[in-house]
């Protein structure tokens, strides 16, 4: 089985952090978030995997994931120069992908457990597609589907009236029939080849779709809140997994024993964290990071940050380079770009 990762799109509802770097790239606990989908799938054994990379900075995305030796995978990049939706960037991967069953899974969605299970049964499988569910408190912002006698009788794409609460997750798993569906497309009511509609065509036309549920959580980063939270999830689950306090520590970091660290927190490589810091819980800190006297709860801080200030950090996101000195007894919360510098 083939792997297809899709990176790009504009990631509006993230900016300013998205004007320097595809939102895929965006660490969440240190590491991108596009790099937990390679590895899930790498995971499962799907080491031939095809990124799709759009136009928002895509040499980043191969200077960081460069042939795939290092990630364990062997990979290809396959250009797309605009946003034309999720079906536009699978017809994109035809060659690639031959005669070969693969999966398709958005760089922007994050799962708990990995893909494993539902790799095994596409395998064994006759079904033309197999598609997760997770229930969701706001279906009008996903794929919907509605379910009749166990089966699956229609597939919305953003309902307005969603006829269940069951989103459509962002992993499918395909056969390459889904090339000549593609091809009936028409762009939607936004301008996209929609992955949805693709769907509804494969079951109108006689085709089986089989669906499971996802165990477990699922997250869908498409806002800050959301790339807060799915930070929260995955260093819960890492506590968990290490069955230890929830903090983990990068090399050559010197940290003050009479700073105070509330897990789960990830601190990267050389960070300096001086005694009157707090951080945690709900924290990652990016490596080669300096902090001083400040309280950082709930948040983001990436890759070479300066925080040298009397503040209150809470549900922020503050991407690389980022520096902020002085004091202020304020509480603020913040959401910056690269290289922002905000001296207060
Ligand atoms: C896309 C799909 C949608 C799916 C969602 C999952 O939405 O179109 O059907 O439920 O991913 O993340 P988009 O991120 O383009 O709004």
């Amino acid at each position: 089985m083939k792997g297809i990762i899709l990176h790009g799109g504009h990631g509006t509802r993230l900016r300013p952090l998205t004007h320097t770097g595809p939102k895929q790239l965006l660490k969440i606990a240190n590491k991108p978030m596009s790099q937990y989908a390679l590895e899930d799938l790498r995971d499962s054994g799907i080491t031939d995997i095809a990124i799709i990379i759009g136009d928002v900075y895509p040499e980043k995305v191969k200077e960081y994931y460069g042939d795939g030796k290092k990630f364990g995978v062997t990979l290809t990049y396959v250009y797309q120069d605009k946003p034309q939706g999720i079906a536009h960037a699978i017809s994109l991967c035809k060659d690639f992908v031959g005669d070969e069953k693969f999966c398709v899974y958005l760089g922007d969605n994050v799962l708990r457990t990995g893909l494993s299970s539902y790799v095994t049964k596409f395998e064994s499988t006759a079904k033309e597609a197999i598609i997760l569910l997770a229930e969701v408190e706001n279906p009008s912002q996903f794929g919907v589907v509605e379910i009749k006698d166990k089966k699956i009788i229609k597939i919305i794409e953003k309902p307005k009236n969603p006829p269940s609460n069951l989103a459509v997750i962002g992993v499918y798993f395909l056969t390459p029939k889904i090339f000549d569906i593609i091809q009936q497309l028409k762009p939607s009511w936004r301008g996209e080849f929609e992955i949805t509609e693709a769907l509804q065509l494969l079951m109108d036309s006689k085709m089986d779709l089989d669906y499971d549920y996802v165990s477990g959580w699922w997250k869908d980063t498409g806002t800050p809140n959301d790339i807060l939270h799915a930070n929260k999830l995955i260093l819960e689950s890492m506590t968990k997994s290490n069955n230890n306090d929830g903090i983990f520590i990068g090399k050559n970091c010197t940290i003050d024993p009479e700073s105070k660290i509330i897990g789960p927190v990830i601190i990267g490589d050389n960070c300096t964290i001086k005694h009157s810091v707090t951080i945690g819980p709900n924290v990652s800190i990016g490596k080669n990071s300096h902090l001083d006297n400040c309280n950082i709860k709930n948040s983001i801080v990436m890759d070479d940050c300066v925080i040298c200030a009397s503040i209150k950090v809470i549900d922020s996101i503050i991407a690389d380079g980022t520096e902020i000195k002085n004091n202020d007894s304020n509480e603020s919360v913040y959401l910056l770009g690269e290289r922002s510098k905000i001296t207060l």
